[in-house]
C-alpha cells in the first residue's frame, strides 16, 4: 500500500528543538513534527537545571563565552558560541511570552525577577529556571502551543527509518526530498516527502548502559543524516553527567546539578569531601572534571557510590529548589533534606553531531538538524550546564528563520517510491535484538567510557564492527520494528565514536585516555571530522 503524505516542512522530534523550529515557521507553511514515542516524550521533559543566558546587569555576554570556551577545552568555534549566546535573551523572551513559567525572585535587580541559579563551569549565577523541572515546564508550553496552530500536524508513535534523497531517486540534483517512517501504531512504513526536512532527533546516550537519558536518545538522527551522506564531527566527546542517583529502582534519574550550585558537596562515602583535590572549583568544576574525578574515587576505594549531600541547607530552601529531586528521594527512601544521597556518573550527552552552519544548514541540501544531534561547534569537547537547551533555542530559530526565507526555492519533490518489503519476513528470533541491544551498550561503557585506551578503543572496535555485520543481516532479512531501527542506529553511532576517539591522539574535555594523557598543545585545537566513505577521520582547525 502506497500511502503519501507530503508538507511544506518535515521535523523529525518534538523536543525543545523540533518544536520551536516548527512555530517560528510562519503560519502559511505546512509543517508536521513526528515523534517516535509519545510526544512529550525525550530528553527536554526530563531537564532540571535550566536554561543560561546573561540576564544581570553584573554578567556579560563576553563572561559567558569565556566560561562557555573553558568547559569546552577550547574546541568550540568561537563564532558559534557568541552567535548563540547573544540571541539567548530574546530567545528567553519568547518563551516567556509563550507563558513558561521561570521561577521568579523578588530581590532580584532586573525587571524580569528571575531566579539564577548556578551550575558547573558557570562563573556566576546566570541559569534561569522552573525550580528543578524547567524542562518539563518548557515542553509542555511548546506543545500547548504548537496544538494551538492549524498548520503543525503533530503525530506521534512515528520512527524515521531513513532520508530519501534526490541521488536514491536518480534526480538530477541531490537533496533531501523526505523519509521513510514506521508507523508504530499501524505496524507499515509510509512515506513521507517535504520541500525542507528536519532533524531534532536529540542525541545518542542510549549507547552506553547506564544513561540519564529517556529510550528515545538512540541516536537515530545522526545514523540517518550519515547514511545520508552527511559529515559528522567530534563523536568521540560524549559527556557523562557527575550525579544520577544510585538505587536499583531509580533508571536514570539525575539529581540536577543546581543541587552543587546551591551548596550541595561532593563526599566520599566515609564523608569525606574530596573535589578540591582535583580542581579549584571545587564541586562546581565543569562535568568533565566533576566526573572523571568520582570515576578516579570509585575505582580507587572500589566504591559503588560516592555521595551528594546539601542536608546542611535549611529543609524549606531544599523543597522549594529541588521538589522534584526531593520527592523522587523519598519515593524511594532517602531524604535528602537529613541526609547524602548516593550518586554515580552517567552517560548524559552527545556534544558530537551531525556538522550544521549557523542556520543548522547539513552537507545535503534542504536537510537541517537543530537541538542535541547537531554539532554546531558551541560545545567543543565538553558543554557546560544549561548551554543546551539554550542551543536547541537559537537555532531552532534561526533553522526557522533560513526555511522561510528559501521554501519557495525549494518544490515539492515528486511521490516517492513505496518501502520494498517483498524480500523480508516476520523475525522468529527476535531475542537476537535484545541480546545484541544489551552486548553493545555493555561494551561502550566498558571500553568506551570516562577514562579509555587504546586498546580497549580497539576491542570495543572488533566487537561493534560485528554486531554491525550481524545487526545488517538481521535487517535486510526481517520486517523492520522499533528495536531493531534503534538496535542499527545505535551500532552505527557506537561505530562512528569509537572511530572519533580512535583517532584522538591526546586527552581533551570528555575524550580522557591512558595513552595520551596530555593535551595536545603543540598544533591549534582540531575537531574530528568523519567522512562517509573515508576511513580516516580528518581534523578542521578552529
Ligand atoms: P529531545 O528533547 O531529546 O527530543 C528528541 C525528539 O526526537 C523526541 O520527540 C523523539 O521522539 C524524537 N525522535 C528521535 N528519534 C526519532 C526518529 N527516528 N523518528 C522520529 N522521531 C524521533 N540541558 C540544559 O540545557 N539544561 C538542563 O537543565 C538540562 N537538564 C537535563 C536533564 C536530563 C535528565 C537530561 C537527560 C538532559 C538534560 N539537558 C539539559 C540536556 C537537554 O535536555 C537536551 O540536550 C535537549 O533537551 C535536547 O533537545 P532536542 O530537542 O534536541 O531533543
Ligand atoms: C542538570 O540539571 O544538572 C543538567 C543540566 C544540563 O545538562 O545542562
Amino acid at each position: 500500500m502506497v500511502t503519501d503524505n507530503s508538507f511544506d516542512v518535515l521535523i523529525f522530534g518534538s523536543g525543545a528543538a523540533g518544536l520551536t523550529l516548527a512555530l517560528r515557521l510562519p503560519e502559511y507553511v505546512r509543517v508536521a513534527v513526528l515523534a517516535k514515542g509519545t510526544e512529550s516524550e525525550g530528553c527536554t521533559l526530563y531537564a532540571q537545571g535550566g536554561i543560561s543566558v546573561v540576564t544581570e546587569e553584573t554578567d556579560t555576554f563576553e563572561s559567558h563565552i569565556a566560561d562557555t570556551l573553558d568547559a569546552g577545552a577550547s574546541l568550540n568555534n568561537p563564532d558559534t558560541v557568541r552567535f548563540t549566546i547573544e540571541r539567548a535573551p530574546a530567545a528567553i523572551r519568547w518563551l516567556v511570552d509563550l507563558g513558561v513559567p521561570f521561577t521568579r525572585d523578588s530581590e532580584a535587580s532586573k525587571h524580569d525577577n528571575f531566579h539564577l541559579t548556578r551550575e558547573g563551569g558557570h562563573s556566576t549565577r546566570r541559569v534561569v529556571h522552573a525550580a528543578d523541572a524547567t524542562g518539563r515546564a518548557m515542553e509542555t508550553t511548546l506543545l500547548d502551543a504548537a496544538h494551538g496552530r492549524r498548520n503543525i500536524t503533530l503525530l506521534e508513535h512515528h520512527i524515521a527509518i531513513d532520508l530519501i534523497t534526490g541521488h536514491k531517486l536518480g534526480l538530477a540534483h541531490n537533496r533531501c526530498v523526505g523519509a521513510y517512517v514506521l508507523n508504530r501504531e499501524k505496524q507499515r512504513v509510509e512515506a513521507f516527502r517535504a520541500r525542507k526536512v528536519v532533524l531534532a532527533t536529540g542525541g545518542a546516550s542510549k549507547v552506553y548502559l547506564y544513561t540519564s537519558n529517556p529510550d528515545t536518545s538512540s541516536g537515530d538522527g545522526i545514523a540517518m543524516a550519515w547514511r545520508a551522506g552527511c559529515r559528522v564531527a567530534n563523536m568521540e566527546f560524549n559527556q557523562f553527567h557527575p550525579t544520577c542517583l544510585y538505587h536499583p529502582k531509580a533508571k536514570s534519574f539525575l539529581v540536577t546539578e543546581a543541587v552543587r550550585g546551591e551548596g550541595g558537596r561532593l563526599l566520599l562515602p566515609d564523608g569525606t569531601p574530596f573535589m578540591e583535590r582535583f580542581d579549584a572549583r571545587g564541586n562546581l568544576a565543569p562535568r568533565d572534571i566533576v566526573a572523571r574525578a568520582i570515576d578516579h574515587e570509585m575505582k580507587r576505594l572500589g566504591a559503588e557510590y560516592i555521595l551528594l549531600d546539601i542536608s546542611h541547607k535549611p529543609a524549606p530552601f531544599i523543597k522549594e529548589h529541588f521538589p522534584t529531586v526531593y520527592a523522587r528521594c523519598r519515593e524511594l527512601g532517602y531524604d535528602m533534606t537529613l541526609e547524602p544521597i548516593p550518586v554515580v556518573p552517567a552517560a548524559h550527552y552527545t556534544c558530537g553531531g551531525v556538522i550544521t552552519d549557523l542556520h543548522g544548514r547539513t552537507d545535503l541540501p534542504a536537510l537541517y538538524a537543530v537541538g542535541e544531534v547537531a554539532c554546531t561547534g558551541m560545545h567543543g569537547a565538553n558543554r557546560m550546564a544549561s548551554n543546551s537547551l539554550l542551543e536547541c533555542l537559537v537555532f531552532g530559530i534561526s533553522a526557522s528563520e533560513h526555511i522561510a526565507a528559501t521554501l519557495d526555492d525549494t518544490p515539492l519533490p515528486p511521490v516517492v517510491p513505496a518501502w520494498d518489503e517483498s524480500r523480508v519476513r516476520d523475525s522468529d528470533e527476535e531475542v537476537v535484538v535484545s541480546h545484541n541491544w544489551d552486548e553493545l551498550r555493555r561494551c561502550m561503557w566498558n571500553y568506551v567510557g570516562i577514562v579509555r585506551t587504546d586498546k580497549r578503543l580497539q576491542r570495543a572496535w572488533r566487537r561493534v564492527d560485528l554486531l554491525q555485520q550481524e545487526i545488517q543481516e538481521y535487517y535486510s532479512n526481517f520486517t523492520v520494528s522499533n528495536d531493531l531501527l534503534e538496535l542499527r542506529n545505535l551500532a552505527q553511532v557506537a561505530a562512528l565514536i569509537i572511530r572519533s576517539a580512535q583517532s584522538r591522539k591526546e586527552s581533551r574535555g570528555l575524550h580522557f585516555t591512558l595513552d595520551y594523557p596530555e593535551l595536545d598543545t603543540s598544533r591549534p585545537p582540531t575537531d574530528t571530522i568523519l567522512v562517509p566513505g573515508q576511513p580516516q577521520a580528518t581534523g578542521r582547525a578552529e
